[in-house]
């Protein structure tokens, strides 16, 4: 049987910092409750130049040079994002054209903060069918773009970034397994209700942003995220001790710590980037397994499970050996 397995990583975050203390003199709220509220001290925002591929393309060329292959080897891109740099060409083929990868499919995946779980899922299935051998999977957010810089809920919780991983088969998992759920009955609860076919003046007016209703998202990010962890245990016969590090999407880290008390979870097993990323959407998961694997907290070996929640609502998990 073939397997794909992760043979590389990467991650890139724009260079400007957008501190808790700036925010307070944009609006009427404090650090003190940021953090408190989102564990957030900082994140990290594009220059005005700078586009949703521009992040891709560094995160993809680390985890390209980490997994030792050259770009004419990539035969498969998927892109998760949900802020891609132009209504169409999907990012992936902006990327595409960046890396030099000429021929082989290139689309974009949009499952919000789970696009990255939607994307691996995806590729996976390429690399299981041997329908690809390289596959360059992305999550990349300009999120800023798309926050009302006003509003105190939102704007508090989102920064920018990228991170990719490469998918090579094997004869041995990598990828154990992928679990991915959609519920669109909660479509009103976090969107952003602008778009091209809907509303599409207010889009050319300046006016598309991201909604949400807080305490109902953290109630369903919190079941959900802990029932797909139990999904994924069950799926492969393990038990949580056996998991070496969740990697979850890192949305609040009052999010991350109400799904480690459900499970019993230790903090300690757990890879932790909202502190100084916020919310980056797509690229959370991979950014912080970028994390994990550079700092050598995740070794060769290791089960790390990884999971998302996000709008739509839309969720994902998958259980890997490193
Ligand atoms: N600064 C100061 N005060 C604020 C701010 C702010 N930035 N935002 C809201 N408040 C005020 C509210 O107006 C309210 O004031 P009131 O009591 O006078 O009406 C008070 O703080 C409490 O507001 P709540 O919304 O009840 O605060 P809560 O404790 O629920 O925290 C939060 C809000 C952080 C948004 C929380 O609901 C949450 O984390 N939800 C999950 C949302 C999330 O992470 N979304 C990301 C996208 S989804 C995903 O990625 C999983």
């Amino acid at each position: 049987m073939l397997f794909s397995r992760i043979t590389g990583t990467g991650g890139y975050l724009p260079e400007r910092v957008m501190t808790n203390a700036e925010l307070e003199t944009m609006v009427d709220t404090s650090d003190a409750w940021i953090t408190a509220r989102s564990g957030i001290k900082e994140r990290r925002i594009a220059a005005e130049d700078e586009y949703t591929c521009d992040l891709a393309e560094k995160a993809s060329l680390k985890a390209i040079q980490a997994a030792g292959k050259t770009c004419d080897e990539i035969d498969l891109i998927v892109v998760a994002t949900s802020t891609p740099d132009v209504v169409f060409p999907s990012t992936a083929c902006l990327l595409q054209e960046r890396l030099g990868v000429i021929g082989p499919p290139a689309f974009d995946v949009q499952a919000v903060c789970a696009g990255f779980l939607f994307a691996v899922d995806v590729a996976d299935k390429f690399i299981r069918t041997q329908s690809a051998k390289c596959a360059l999977v992305v999550g990349a957010e300009t999120f800023s773009r798309i926050l009302d810089w006003s509003d105190r809920q939102t704007c508090v919780l989102f920064g920018d970034g990228a991170g990719a991983v490469i998918l090579e088969p094997g004869d041995e998992p990598g990828i154990l397994s992928t679990h991915l759920h959609s519920d669109g009955r909660f479509k009103d609860l976090l969107c952003v209700p602008t778009g091209v076919s809907r509303n599409y003046q207010k889009l050319q007016d300046g006016g598309a942003y991201v909604t949400m209703e807080g305490g109902e998202v953290f109630r369903w990010a919190v079941t959900a995220m802990s029932d797909i962890v139990k999904e994924t245990l069950n799926a492969n016969s393990m038990t949580l001790d056996q998991v070496d590090w969740l990697v979850p999407h890192q949305a609040n880290s009052r999010i991350i710590s109400a799904i480690g008390k459900r499970l019993g979870l230790s903090e300690s097993k757990v890879i932790i980037t909202v502190e100084k990323h916020g919310n980056t959407s797509a690229a959370s998961v991979p950014l912080a397994l970028d994390e994990g694997v550079r700092d050598s907290r995740i070794k060769p070996g290791n089960f790390v499970l990884i999971e998302g929640f996000g709008g739509g609502f839309t969720w994902g998990s998958a259980m890997i050996k490193m």
